[in-house]
């Protein structure tokens, strides 16, 4: 019988937990979220994010900006917050317009703030392996596994995706979990077979349902990043659900497996810069 992966009840027992160590912090945790335009999907992730916030006590400000805004005046808002002492974790939400630099962006936040693990800082400790604020959707993909109750020591896993944001931190976090890590990519000539004899397969690949049932192999472990809306309404992740979970043992469902669990890492991580700060 597959283990369906709850990402809904894992980030709400993380978030129970944090609200109580938030309690016992001399000030609550600030978190900024700056908007950038209004790209819908970004709207629905931002407003998610402030109303967890917001229900952990964390202090929460959004700041949006129009979709011409100029790098200048973004670069401007994120060190306003840099220098606000009531601010513990930054976050920009990605993607920006096209004629604003993310990497010029991620790194003027202040490591320090660093919500999302994604400054040069962050993900160089990360790459080394020895990491301060790491990716919160890789993050919460590994409390996942965790969750999973396997033993990734030694396993062989791919991950199908290679951003910034996702794929390249979870390869890292797997190999330093001991597995054999695949990255596979829109290059790569054959998904297919490296997904085949995976045991741990990591979807992010934003198309929906790109990885086949039966491709996966009898008692992998499934995690899909996907959140791909098809036209005719409904919400898919990037693997087939229904044919993955016969043969999986465990596998996240998509809408409420890593979603949910994103943005309780996100929290998370933002308790920790608090933490950090206050000393
Ligand atoms: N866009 C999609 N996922 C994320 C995320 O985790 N953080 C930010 N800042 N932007 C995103």
């Amino acid at each position: 019988m597959v283990k369906v992966l709850d990402g809904k009840a894992l980030a709400a027992r993380y978030t129970d937990q944090l609200r109580g160590l938030t309690s016992a912090l001399s000030r609550p945790p600030g978190l900024a979220v700056v908007l950038v335009g209004e790209d819908p999907a970004s709207q629905v992730y931002v407003r998610r994010k402030g109303q967890v916030a917001e229900k952990l006590g964390f202090v929460h400000r959004q700041i949006d900006l129009p979709a011409s805004a100029s790098e200048a005046e973004i670069l401007a808002v994120v060190d306003q917050l840099n220098g606000d002492s009531t601010i513990d974790g930054i976050l920009v939400q990605l993607p920006l317009p096209k004629h604003v630099s993310t990497i010029r962006v991620m790194d003027r936040i202040a490591p320090e703030k660093d919500a999302d693990g994604f400054t040069a800082v962050s993900s160089g400790k990360l790459s080394q392996g020895r990491p301060e604020t790491i990716a919160c959707t890789p993050l919460g993909v590994m409390k996942l596994l965790e969750e999973s109750g396997v033993k990734l020591d030694g396993l062989d896993a791919v991950v199908i995706g290679r951003s910034n944001i996702v794929g390249r931190p979870m390869a890292q976090l797997l190999e330093q979990a001991n597995c054999t890590v695949t990255v596979a990519h829109s290059r790569s000539r054959n998904i297919e077979a490296v997904v085949r004899r995976s045991e741990v397969v990591v979807a992010a690949v934003g198309r929906p349902e790109f990885v086949r049932g039966e491709w996966i192999r009898e008692g992998a472990v499934v995690i899909d990043v996907g959140m791909n809306r098809l036209a005719d309404g409904r919400l898919v992740g990037d693997v087939e659900y229904e044919p993955a979970a016969q043969r999986a043992s465990a596998i996240t469902p998509v809408p409420g497996g890593v979603g949910p669990m994103t943005i309780a890492m996100l929290m998370n991580n933002t308790y920790e810069a608090a933490v950090r700060r206050q000393g």
